[in-house]
C-alpha cells in the first residue's frame, strides 16, 4: 500500500465516520417524535390535588433588572409531595420504608404494559378493576413482562383539571373521606395477585389515589407500597389514550428528595424504543464492509 492510497483511504474512512454521525443523529431525531408525554402540567389553577393537601404555589421569586441592568427572572414553589403527577415511595405507608430517592432508576424505566378498562368504568365511576380484567388483557398482549411500567387507563385523565369530574364532588379540604367522591381503581383482591403473580417494577393509574374512592382502608397503597413487594405507584397519570397497549419503554422520573414519601414525577414513554438500532446497525455492517475494502 503506497502513501497516496493510505492517504485517500483514510479520507474515506473519515468520510464514512461523518456520515455515521449524520445518520446517528437524524436517528435520535425521529426517536423524539416518538414521545409520548404522561403527565400533567403544574400551575396554580389548572390541577386536582387530593383534599387536605398542600396545593402547587409558585410565585415570582425575583424578575426585574439586576443592579447591573441583566434582565434576571426566578420563581419559587411550595407543594405537597403528593400534588399533580407523582410516584408514592413506600415510605408513604410504611414507617422506617423505602424513600423517593433510595428507589433505583432502573426500577423506575420499563416496559409499558397498558390496559384500558374506560369502557367499563363510564358506566360505574367505582368500578374496581378484576383479576380477570388482567388476564383479558394478557390474552390478546401476552403475559405482563418482568419489570414493566403497568399502567390503568380508567378515562379519568380525561376529566382533568376539573375537579367535581375528577373527585365526584368538589373537593373538600375539612373532608378526605367525603362519601360524594368517585373515581375507579384496581380491587385489592387484584392488587395481591398483580404483586403475587407478577413482577411489575411500577404501577400507575389516571387518578388521584391508587385505591378506588370508597376504600378508607387503602388496600391496594398497603400491598403495592409494602416492604415486601416495595412497587412504587404513580397517581395522576396523564395522556393515556395516546399509549398503545404494549410496544414502548416508560420512563418514571421523580423529583430526587431525600427522605422523600413521594415526589413529583416527569413520565413519558419512547414508542418501539428498540427500532432506533436499525439504521446504526446497517451503518455498521456498511462500515466492517468499507474498513474491509481499504485495509486489506
Ligand atoms: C403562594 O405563595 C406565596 C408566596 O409565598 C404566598 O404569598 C401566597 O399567599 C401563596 N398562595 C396560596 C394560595 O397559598
Ligand atoms: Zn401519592
Amino acid at each position: 500500500m503506497n502513501i497516496m492510497a493510505a492517504a485517500s483511504n483514510a479520507n474515506l474512512l473519515i468520510a464514512t465516520l461523518v456520515l455515521l454521525a449524520a445518520i446517528l443523529d437524524r436517528g435520535s431525531c425521529e426517536v423524539d417524535e416518538n414521545i409520548i408525554d404522561l403527565s400533567h402540567k403544574y400551575s396554580n389553577t389548572a390541577m386536582v390535588t387530593w383534599p387536605m393537601l398542600l396545593k402547587f404555589n409558585i410565585s415570582v421569586g425575583f424578575k426585574g433588572l439586576t443592579p447591573g441592568g441583566v434582565y434576571y427572572e426566578e420563581k419559587r414553589f411550595c407543594t405537597s409531595e403528593h400534588s399533580g403527577t407523582h410516584v408514592d415511595a413506600p415510605l408513604h405507608f410504611y414507617e422506617h420504608a423505602q424513600s423517593v430517592d433510595k428507589i433505583p432508576l432502573k426500577t423506575l424505566i420499563g416496559p409499558g404494559a397498558v390496559i384500558d378498562v374506560s369502557g367499563k368504568t363510564d358506566d360505574d365511576p367505582s368500578y374496581e378493576v378484576t383479576v380477570q380484567d388482567i388476564l383479558d388483557w394478557e390474552a390478546d398482549n401476552g403475559r405482563i413482562p418482568d419489570g414493566a411500567v403497568l399502567l390503568l387507563n380508567t378515562g379519568w385523565h380525561r376529566r382533568w383539571p376539573n375537579d367535581v369530574e375528577y373527585l365526584g364532588t368538589k373537593a373538600d379540604v375539612n373532608n378526605p373521606f367525603n362519601p360524594d367522591y368517585r373515581w375507579p381503581g384496581l380491587a385489592g383482591k387484584t392488587a395481591q395477585w398483580l404483586a403475587d403473580s407478577r413482577s411489575i417494577g411500577v404501577y400507575g393509574v389516571d387518578c388521584v389515589s391508587i385505591d378506588y374512592s370508597g376504600s378508607s382502608t387503602f388496600p391496594v397503597h398497603k400491598i403495592f407500597l409494602s416492604p415486601e413487594h416495595g412497587i412504587p405507584s404513580l397517581e395522576n397519570v396523564a395522556n393515556l389514550d395516546a399509549m398503545p397497549p404494549t410496544g414502548t419503554r416508560v420512563y418514571a422520573i421523580p423529583m430526587y428528595i431525600r427522605d422523600g414519601t413521594g415526589a413529583p414525577t416527569r413520565l413519558f414513554a419512547v414508542v418501539n424504543g428498540g427500532q432506533r438500532h436499525l439504521p446504526a446497525f446497517g451503518l455498521v455492517a456498511v462500515i466492517v464492509l468499507l474498513a474491509r475494502r481499504c485495509l486489506l
